[in-house]
């Protein structure tokens, strides 16, 4: 196998994209901000599954940050994500600059309808138009037959699937499940700046959503009833300060006042001025 590529501009990624569709080689996108982590690489390993050639994509992307704390804040460890890349045979890393990618003139976007308002939408305002206006261009840039995506952003898989199909983009775009750690916290790329005691104390995020599915399991079908059992578990955490709780309907992401087929709980919790989002399917 011939070594791993870095390229930094869409052009030159999109030269190689275009020559490996050329020699018939299906070719698969992983989007990430790096700080790579297992639930990245569960992406990367299903992508290699998917096609011939995967591109993994590495920038952290201006446009979707809603406080600059968080994107100054934001870990970029890019030498260590190559590493992590070239020994998971990745074949392609896509790492443009800021300046590659909004260049001075930049005047386009990708505004998502009404699904992107709700939930994370509602609390980090045009974060999801950042979103679709970074994964169209890196749909641009690396013309994939398939793009893999994490359930972990359940809302942001949701509203890229729309985009996708909205825009006649032809990019099938594949799920994988959360990767968890042992104590069942999802991996992300903000736990790094967690402390140690904030991180022992973000278990109580996949047990608040537990005790959601525990409920359910129980026979509880009133999402007020559902969400309060829910909420318990994070505002019994010193630690922990609970943003949101919602159940939704798995599709629309609609709010649901009673849980009569399948749903989704999707979360935000805070721990200092770090926030972290999980779900749960029910
Ligand atoms: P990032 O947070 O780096 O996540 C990149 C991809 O990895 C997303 O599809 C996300 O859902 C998935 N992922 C993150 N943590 C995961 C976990 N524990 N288990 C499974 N998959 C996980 O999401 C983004 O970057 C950005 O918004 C992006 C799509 C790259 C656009 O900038």
């Amino acid at each position: 196998m011939s070594a791993m590529q870095v390229f930094d501009t869409p052009d030159a990624m999109r030269a190689w994209s275009d020559e490996s569709r050329a020699a018939g080689r299906r070719v698969a996108l992983v989007p990430t901000m790096g700080a790579l982590h297992d639930g990245h690489m569960a992406l990367v390993r299903d992508a290699r599954g998917r096609a011939d050639a995967v591109v993994v994509s590495i920038f952290v992307n201006p446009l979707q940050f809603n406080r600059p704390d968080d994107f100054a804040a934001y870990p970029r460890p890019l030498d260590d994500d190559l590493a992590i890349c070239a020994a998971a045979g990745v074949d392609a890393v896509y790492a443009p600059t800021a300046a590659a990618m909004y260049p001075s003139g930049f005047d386009t976007h990708v505004e998502p309808g009404a699904i992107a308002d709700r939930l994370e939408g509602a609390f980090r305002p045009g974060h999801f138009r950042g979103v679709t206006t970074v994964v169209a261009k890196l749909f641009g840039a690396v013309r994939p037959d398939v793009a893999v995506f994490g359930q972990k952003d359940y809302q942001q898989l949701t509203v890229i699937r729309r985009m996708s199909a909205d825009l006649d983009m032809g990019i099938e775009v594949a799920a994988m499940p959360t990767v968890r750690d042992a104590d069942g916290v999802a991996m992300s790329s903000r736990n790094r700046r967690l402390t140690p005691a904030q991180r022992a104390a973000a278990v109580c995020v996949p047990r608040s959503l537990q005790a959601v599915s525990d409920a359910l399991a129980a026979g509880e079908r009133d999402v007020a009833t559902l969400v309060a059992a829910g909420r318990a578990l994070v505002d019994s955490e010193p630690l922990a300060a609970f943003e949101h709780l919602e159940i939704v309907h798995p599709e629309t992401l609609e709010s649901l006042t009673r849980v009569d087929h399948d749903a989704v709980a999707v979360t935000a919790v805070w721990f200092g001025d770090v926030r972290l989002i999980d779900n749960r399917l029910l």
